[in-house]
């Protein structure tokens, strides 16, 4: 009775809610090889190439999984995908997941779907970039439709009101400290001039900037961002110096600090309604460290195919 009662503890343990997703889906699915392994292989190397990637393959999985589900649509190739989505229109990481893809392709083909490669390869890029290791759940299939408008629709811009973006991830499933928890992803990585702008010199309509930003990081950014000035350059979404690719806790401490890059940034350490778990997240290191990886873990199941529905791509730019 005992070993019958561990054995469906175990197994209830790694099976969630009532999608078909586990833990180690893959295992024993591609012979001798440990698909995990061989993208964490793949991702290390690129990252020694070009660090951008740990912040593309985050981004690129909000993108992916609050349009549609995760379901690799945001990588399907098109006149009207959500890749021509504006919001979209600076994503990046999609090639390196199609390169990715090509790996798996050749030591396991036709097994891995290619939204289960971005899951695997951005905890891979999370873990080594700093982030603590998680588990992660696969199983999920490709699917085959993907629309810019939808992109449009649902992605949200960064001037969201704070009680909008909880609305939104609330209806994703997922609850408010989950939502300040993962724009933590914003510890990494950077933003362009056109997604900031406004703040720096006509907020809202006042000819003034944003009365919420340091004066420190304002002559920063209007450095990168001149008034007159076309060039559609980037700045960091964390202000601390050798943080900009590191998955730590640095984000909040320069929120609560007033050098937010984006609105939702600032607002977020600002609204009565997070400043409360911004402010936990700042000061203890470990906390967002062991909060991130479960956080992602809960947005990779947001509408995820499994099953008879959908596919496994054999490139992830099309349907097969
Ligand atoms: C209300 C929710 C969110 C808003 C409004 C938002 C908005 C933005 C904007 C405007 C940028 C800069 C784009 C650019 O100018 O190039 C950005 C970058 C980024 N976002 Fe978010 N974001 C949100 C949530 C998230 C979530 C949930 C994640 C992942 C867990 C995430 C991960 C990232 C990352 C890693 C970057 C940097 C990308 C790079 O360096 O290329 N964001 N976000
Ligand atoms: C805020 O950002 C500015 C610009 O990067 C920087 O000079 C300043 O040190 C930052 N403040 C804190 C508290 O780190």
């Amino acid at each position: 009775m005992l070993s019958l009662g561990l054995i469906l503890m175990t197994l209830v343990g790694h099976c969630y809610g009532n999608n078909k997703l586990r833990v180690g889906f893959y295992n024993g699915k591609c012979g001798s090889h440990n698909i995990e392994k061989v993208i964490y292989g793949v991702v290390q190397q690129k990252i020694r190439e070009d660090p951008d990637i740990v912040s593309d393959l985050i981004r690129l999985s909000f993108h992916d999984c609050f349009v549609r589900g995760c379901d690799a649509s945001i990588l399907l190739e098109g006149k009207h995908t959500e890749q021509m989505a504006r919001v979209n229109k600076k994503l990046g990481g999609i090639e390196d997941v199609g390169e990715i893809k090509e790996v798996v392709e050749k030591v396991c083909p036709g097994v891995v779907s290619c939204t289960d490669v971005l899951v695997i390869a951005a905890r891979a890029a999370v873990f080594l970039a700093g982030g603590k290791w998680y588990d992660v759940e696969t199983g999920r299939r490709d699917g085959r439709v993907s629309l810019s408008k939808e992109a449009e629709a649902i992605l949200p811009p960064p001037t969201i009101p704070v009680n909008k973006a909880i609305q939104l991830f609330a209806k994703k499933g997922l609850n408010k400290r989950d939502f300040v928890v993962l724009l933590g992803g914003h510890t990494a990585g950077t933003a362009h001039c056109h997604s900031f702008k406004k703040r720096l010199y006509n907020f809202h309509g006042t000819h003034k900037p944003d009365p919420t930003i340091s004066s420190s990081l304002l002559k920063v950014l209007r450095n990168t961002c001149p008034l007159n000035s076309q060039s559609d350059n980037e700045a960091f979404l964390d202000q601390t110096p050798n943080s900009h690719f590191k998955m730590d806790n640095a984000y909040y401490k320069q929120i609560v600090a007033h050098n937010g890059t984006l609105e939702i940034d600032q607002n977020m350490a600002i609204s009565p309604l997070t400043k409360g778990i911004v402010k936990g997240l700042a000061k203890s290191p470990y906390q967002f460290l062991n909060e991130f990886g479960p956080a992602m873990v809960k947005m990779a199941r947001i509408g995820v195919l499994t099953g008879h529905h959908g596919e496994i791509r054999k490139t992830c730019g099309s349907v097969n």
